[in-house]
């Protein structure tokens, strides 16, 4: 059952930036859970039909989650701790042979 997120402490508060914009997400959470907060959607597109997607399952097995994270391209974003400083970008096609050799 989702309830509503309660106010954040500040000594729980991670700054991330989301495709840019700083946002901030609560310590402990994962990244596709601040991403869903945020209501940054979609977090990435499908590379064949070029629709829309969004964190669907939660637990790591629909693959819905594929985002760019710290400059890592299909990262499953339900199954990433948020982090101080954490970068966190749209993942909109499919990664490029010199983005995957970059990891
Ligand atoms: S939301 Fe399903 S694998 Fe991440």
């Amino acid at each position: 059952m989702l309830t509503r997120r309660s106010k954040i402490s500040v000594e729980h508060i991670v700054n991330i930036t989301i495709n840019g914009k700083l946002s901030i997400a609560r310590a402990g959470e994962s990244v596709a859970s601040a991403v869903l907060a945020s209501q940054h959607f979609p977090t990435r597109h499908n590379p064949v039909s070029g629709k829309p997607r969004a964190p669907y399952c939660l637990m790591g097995s629909c693959f819905e989650c594929l985002m760019n994270i710290d400059g890592s391209p299909n990262k499953q974003a339900c199954l990433v701790t948020v982090a101080e400083g954490m970068a966190v970008r749209l993942q909109s096609n499919r990664p490029s042979v010199e983005e995957l050799d970059e990891n």
